[in-house]
C-alpha cells in the first residue's frame, strides 16, 4: 500500500463521505477509519464500502492515547485526516466539556502519536479539518480569510480554534507535517438530524413545527458535503504544508429563507399544495450567543490549488431531500435511542 491513513470520525458526516471518496479513488490506500462512535457516528453510514478490501475498522476514542498510540503501530500509520469532533452548538452549550475532552484533548493525542511515530520519517501528511466559525461572526460585509483573526464565541468553537491553535503549535514547534482546512456550513446525505437542513427535511415530511431561532435572519455559506470531501482530497494531496485553506462555495442564505425553499421543495416533491408547510414554521428563541453571519473566501483555496464546488445549492438540496425521503429508516435507526432524550429535552426547552 502507497499510504496507510487512519481518518477519524469517519463514521460521522462528512468523516463518511471522505472514506468513501478515498476508498474509491486511491486503491492504492488503506483507509482506518477510527471512530468512537457516539450518538452522531454510525457505521451505516459505511455499509456500502463495509467489506471494500482496502477498508479497516477501530473502534477507538481519541482521548483515549493508549488506544491511539497502539493503533499507530498496528498499522504503521503514514498520513491521519482529521475529523473526529463533537460538532454541535447547540450541545456545547449545554455541555462545553465534552467539546474539550475531544476537540481539544483529543487532537493533541492524536498530535503527539503522530509526532513520536514519524519520528525521522519524512513524506507524512497529519491533516486537521476545521470550520469556519473559530473565525467568530461577520457583521453585513465582509468575507473570511485565512488571515481574519480567530475570534471563537461559542464552546463548540473556541474548542476548535483551540484545536487549530494545537495543530499550528506542533508546525511550528516540532515541525509535524500539517495541513488545515476551515470549512463552512455542509448540507447532504447522512448528516445528523439534529442540525438546521435534516431537523427541517424530518419535521416538514412529519407536518411538525420548524423552530427557527430568533428572527431566522442570521446567515450561513452552504456547501454540498461531497465539495468539501473534494477539497480535502485536493489540499491533502496538493496543499503546502504547514498552511491553511478556507473551504465555502460563496453561497449565504439567512436561514428563513432557506427553511422557507425547503418548504417550498418539499410542498412539490410531497405532492402538497402551495404553501402548506411554510405554515409550520415557528418562532423560538434564539441561541445564546448566536452568530449573525458566516462566509467564506476560498480564493487561495481556488487559485492555488484549482479547486471549486461541483454543483449548486438548488441541485444539492434537491438530491438532498429526495435521500432523506428514501432513506427514512435511515433516519429511524440513528435517532433511536439517547438521542430521542435530548431532542426532547431542546423540543420542551423551545
Ligand atoms: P459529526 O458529528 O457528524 O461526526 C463526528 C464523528 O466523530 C462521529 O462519527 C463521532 O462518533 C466521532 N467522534 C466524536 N467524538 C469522538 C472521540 N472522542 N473519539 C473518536 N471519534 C469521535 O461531525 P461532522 O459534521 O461530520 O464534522 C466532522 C468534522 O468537520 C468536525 O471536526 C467538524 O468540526 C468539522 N466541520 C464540520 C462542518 C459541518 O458543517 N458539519 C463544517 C466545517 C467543519
Ligand atoms: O460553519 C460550520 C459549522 O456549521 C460547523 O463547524 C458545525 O459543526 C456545524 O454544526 C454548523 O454549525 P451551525 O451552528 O451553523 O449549524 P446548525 O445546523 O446547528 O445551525 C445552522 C443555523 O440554523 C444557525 O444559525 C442556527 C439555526 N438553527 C439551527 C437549528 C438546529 C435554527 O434556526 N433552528 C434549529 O432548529
Amino acid at each position: 500500500m502507497k499510504k496507510t491513513i487512519i481518518i477519524t470520525g469517519g463514521a460521522g458526516f462528512i468523516g463518511s463521505h471522505v472514506v468513501r471518496r478515498f476508498l474509491i479513488n486511491y486503491p492504492d490506500y488503506l483507509i482506518v477509519n477510527v471512530d468512537k462512535l457516539t450518538y452522531a457516528g454510525n457505521l451505516e453510514n459505511l455499509k456500502d464500502v463495509a467489506n471494500h478490501p482496502n477498508y479497516r475498522f477501530e473502534r477507538a476514542d481519541i482521548v483515549d492515547a493508549d488506544a491511539i498510540r497502539s493503533i499507530f503501530q498496528k498499522y504503521d500509520v503514514t498520513d491521519v485526516i482529521h475529523l473526529a469532533a463533537e460538532s454541535h452548538v447547540d450541545r456545547s452549550i449545554e455541555g462545553p466539556m465534552d467539546f474539550v475532552m475531544t476537540n481539544v484533548v483529543g487532537t493533541v493525542n492524536l498530535l503527539q502519536a503522530a509526532k513520536d511515530a514519524w519520528k525521522g520519517r519524512t513524506g507524512n501528511i497529519f491533516h486537521h479539518v476545521s470550520t469556519d466559525e473559530v473565525y467568530g461572526s461577520l457583521g453585513d460585509e465582509g468575507l473570511f480569510t485565512e488571515n481574519t483573526p480567530y475570534d471563537p464565541r461559542s464552546p463548540y468553537s473556541a474548542s476548535k480554534a483551540s484545536s487549530d491553535h494545537f495543530v499550528m503549535a506542533f508546525y511550528h514547534t516540532y515541525g509535524l507535517p500539517i495541513k488545515m482546512s476551515n470549512c463552512s456550513n455542509n448540507y447532504g446525505s447522512h448528516h445528523f438530524p439534529e442540525k438546521l437542513i435534516p431537523l427541517m427535511i424530518h419535521n416538514i415530511q412529519h407536518k411538525k413545527p420548524l423552530p427557527v431561532y430568533g428572527l431566522g435572519d442570521n446567515i450561513r455559506d452552504w456547501l454540498w458535503v461531497e465539495d468539501h470531501a473534494s477539497a480535502i482530497d485536493v489540499i491533502f494531496h496538493t496543499g503546502r504544508i504547514g498552511e491553511s485553506y478556507n473551504v465555502g462555495g460563496l453561497n449565504e442564505w439567512t436561514n428563513i429563507e432557506l427553511v422557507r425553499f425547503l418548504c417550498q421543495l418539499m410542498d412539490e416533491k410531497l405532492g402538497r399544495s402551495k404553501g402548506e408547510s411554510e405554515e409550520l414554521i415557528t418562532y423560538v428563541t434564539d441561541r445564546a450567543g448566536h452568530d449573525k453571519r458566516y462566509a467564506i473566501d476560498a480564493s487561495k483555496l481556488e487559485e492555488e490549488l484549482g479547486w471549486t464546488p461541483s454543483i449548486t445549492f438548488e441541485e444539492g438540496l434537491s438530491k438532498t431531500v429526495d435521500w432523506y425521503l428514501e432513506n427514512q429508516d435511515w433516519v429511524e435507526k440513528v435517532t433511536s435511542g439517547a438521542y430521542q432524550d435530548y431532542y426532547e429535552m431542546m423540543y420542551n426547552k423551545r
